[in-house]
């Protein structure tokens, strides 16, 4: 029995094994490709080993990795899963989708493997459901998702994002002839450490240019393991991952069930360069609620300018000056609840600080309202300070490993979004906090990982990054339901939680606490290899940066801002005159270019470390054939720079916009440097 599931562009084919082993992957691209059929070489292995299942458990095989390993409670370690006979399959023209079932010889577990296309777009969801079918408890130390069975062997090339705090999303390759490689969390969120996608090409092919990339991604914002297994001399290469097998053991009693996180895969023919499309364009048509400008506004953040200290008159002030530019919305960032001086004290108690903003904070919202901008506020609802009312009240709502002492990070605590009351608490606040109807923007920070996740006594307390995972989901989605109106920016200590999760239940999302200019442009390069510009969260902050010291000009501080959702956090109150009407024709401009730039096709030219690279984003035929490139140089640029847009029609005329240039789509166009002598902004419209 074999099953199709058709995507944009490709097509996902599975089939049932031998001996009722499970569901194998016959073939995944473009055109139609051989079914699988079962190898010789068994010495030493059993079948299972040389079949490319989609889900194997411990038990069932030795050689390879394992997604699934259960832990019956009396010794009995592993299952032995076969197909039950039941697959039942859906196409509606569009989605296409597949269950299919497998049990374990001993009865005790039922497992359903979920596969989803849809023909608007390039990914694959695969997911699964594990049921405790037996009248005993079931621990299960790993529950991945399905894998993917790459046929790109022996060995792989694995494109990563990771970093560190400031650093996200810097592109790393692995070589890996041999040998498991393991990317993932244990910081109960995603991490600024890895980012939860990999593009694996074959090691002869670089980038995928001849045989083509397979990008998989998780969509989880606990704890998580990527693992991409490439054994001796295997033609498959498995890369599978989930909620991650190290820091959490998962329970099932009798009847309950566990739903894994999705993994998702893409396909693209053309190598790397075309996952970064196939992801954007899934982002944007299944993930964003709309990538409309009404989720993704022109922000005045006064975080970089004002710090903790947060008072009405100087915010009123720097809301006038962000007004005269054409901010949007204007958000006061942490400082603004009781008693919050400093990161030491407070959070937690989210009303009004009563020192700072005596009659609350109506008459600032009237002065940001007034000037016709929304306004936000920045809250942390995961956290709470040892020095605060909540944690005074409520000292047993934080996580606890046994009786190991707490351990503060920024002085902080975290709430145990695990137990009912305290998630229910957490939703109460908000909607507290958001009962202001004229309150449209809120920032969500989280500025300390788990440390000392768990629950004394609870037999469920060893998976509490799952349940802190899914409590922060639902509090997202608590959000979109209630308060549709409310912009949400997905922030941890900047980007340590940006996930194809969280992008399904936020707008937009605060990529690195880094905003000098040139970290940020590499930070924005790597972030756009898998993460689309409608998200990407980007401001214009003061010179000298605390951590890129090297300078550039206003411009090019603006263009880099410009490659997302612009926002400015500098203190504009020490803008001259002429820095504040050349922000307004910068955001001026950006006005002008921001569809193209949230919806458009991204191509990166070059690197950020050379001395000229630009991003692209063209607009094809939906936005009238426009293309737009922003270009940065560095000091040792060429006296002439060329660049060729990718985006054209080829043979097509379009004139450089404010000039009497005309460039052929196919041709290079010399960048004039009108905006400044380090960055420019090229729009490219059709003639005629
Ligand atoms: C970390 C965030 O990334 C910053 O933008 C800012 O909101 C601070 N937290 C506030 O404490």
């Amino acid at each position: 029995m074999s099953w199709t599931l058709a995507t944009a562009e490709s097509r996902y084919v599975v089939s049932l094994a031998p001996e009722r082993l499970g569901l194998v992957l016959d073939h995944w691209g473009t055109a139609d490709g051989e079914p699988w059929s079962p190898a010789g070489g068994e010495h030493f292995e059993v079948r299972a080993d040389v079949t490319p299942l989609e889900y194997v458990a411990l038990g069932t095989r030795q050689v390879r990795s394992a997604d699934l390993v259960v832990d019956h409670g009396n010794s009995l370690v592993g299952a032995r899963l076969v197909w039950d006979e039941t697959g039942e399959s859906s196409d509606d023209g569009d989605r296409c989708t597949l269950a299919v079932g497998e049990l374990d010889s001993t009865g005790a577990l039922r497992v359903t493997l979920h596969l989803e296309t849809a023909r608007s777009h390039d990914v694959v969801s695969k997911w699964v459901e594990l049921t405790n079918t037996g009248p005993g408890t079931l621990t299960l130390p790993r529950a991945f998702g399905p894998a993917w069975e790459l046929p790109i062997g022996p060995g792989a090339r694995v494109d990563t994002l990771s970093g560190r705090w400031s650093r996200e999303f810097t592109p790393a390759t692995v070589d890996l002839p041999v040998g498991e490689l393991s990317l993932g969390s244990r910081q109960g969120l995603t991490s600024h450490t890895y980012a939860p996608v990999v593009a694996v090409t074959r090691r002869d092919d670089v980038d995928g240019a001849e045989h083509g990339a397979f990008g998989i991604a998780l969509a989880w914002s606990g704890s998580w393991r990527l693992g991409i297994d490439a054994a001796p001399g295997a033609d498959r290469v498995r890369v599978a991952g989930g909620v991650d097998d190290e820091s959490c053991v998962l329970t099932l009693g009798p009847g309950e069930s566990f739903t894994s996180p999705k993994t998702l895969g893409v396909y693209a023919p053309q190598g790397t360069a075309g996952l970064a499309d196939r992801w954007h364009h899934y982002q944007r048509v299944v993930l964003a609620r709309s990538t409309g400008l009404e989720h993704r506004p022109i922000v005045y953040n006064s975080w970089y300018a004002t710090g903790f200290d947060v008072r009405p008159e100087p915010q009123g002030r720097l809301a006038a000056a962000a007004s005269e530019l054409g901010v949007e919305v204007f958000v006061v960032d942490d400082g603004w609840f009781t008693g919050r001086t400093s990161d030491r004290s407070a959070l937690g108690d989210w009303t009004p600080d009563p020192v700072k903003f005596p009659v609350g904070l109506g008459p600032l919202i009237e002065e940001v309202t007034g000037r016709g901008m929304r306004f936000g506020l920045w809250v942390e609802p995961e956290c709470v300070n040892p020095d605060s009312h909540l944690y005074r009240a409520h000292p047993d709502w934080v996580y606890r490993a046994g009786d190991r002492p707490l351990v503060t990070i920024r002085h902080q605590y975290v709430l145990d979004l695990g137990r009912e009351e305290v998630l229910g608490w957490v939703e109460d606040t908000l909607r507290r906090v958001l009962a202001d109807r004229r309150i449209s923007y809120l920032k969500w920070d989280m500025n300390r990982p788990i440390s000392d996740g768990g629950r004394p006594g609870d037999p469920y307390g060893r998976q509490w990054s799952v349940q802190h995972a899914q409590g922060y989901h639902r509090l997202m989605r608590m959000l979109r339901a209630e308060f549709p109106q409310v912009t949400v920016e997905a922030c941890a200590s900047g980007g340590g939680r940006v996930d194809l999760a969280v992008l399904g239940v936020s707008d937009v999302v605060w990529t690195s606490d880094d905003t000098g200019p040139r970290d940020r442009l590499a930070i924005q390069h790597g972030f756009l290899s898998a993460y689309p510009a409608h998200v990407m969260s980007s401001w214009v902050t003061d010179e000298p940066d605390r951590v890129d010291r090297e300078p550039v000009s206003l411009e090019f501080r603006f263009v880099v801002a410009m490659a997302g959702v612009l926002g400015i956090g500098a203190d504009l109150l020490a803008w001259d005159a002429a820095e504040r009407s050349r922000g307004a024709e910068l955001i001026g401009l950006y006005r002008e270019i921001r569809t193209l730039v949230h919806v458009g096709r991204v191509v990166r030219h070059g690197s950020p470390a050379e001395p000229v690279y630009a991003v692209e984003y063209g607009g094809g035929p939906d936005l009238g054939d426009r293309t737009c490139l922003l270009v940065y140089a560095r000091a040792d640029r060429p006296d002439h720079v060329w660049l060729t847009p990718r985006t054209l029609q080829a043979g097509r005329a379009y004139r450089l916009r404010g000039t009497a240039t005309v460039v052929i789509g196919g041709a290079g166009v010399e960048v004039p440097f009108t905006l400044s002598g380090d960055a420019d902004v090229l729009v490219l419209e059709p003639v005629g």
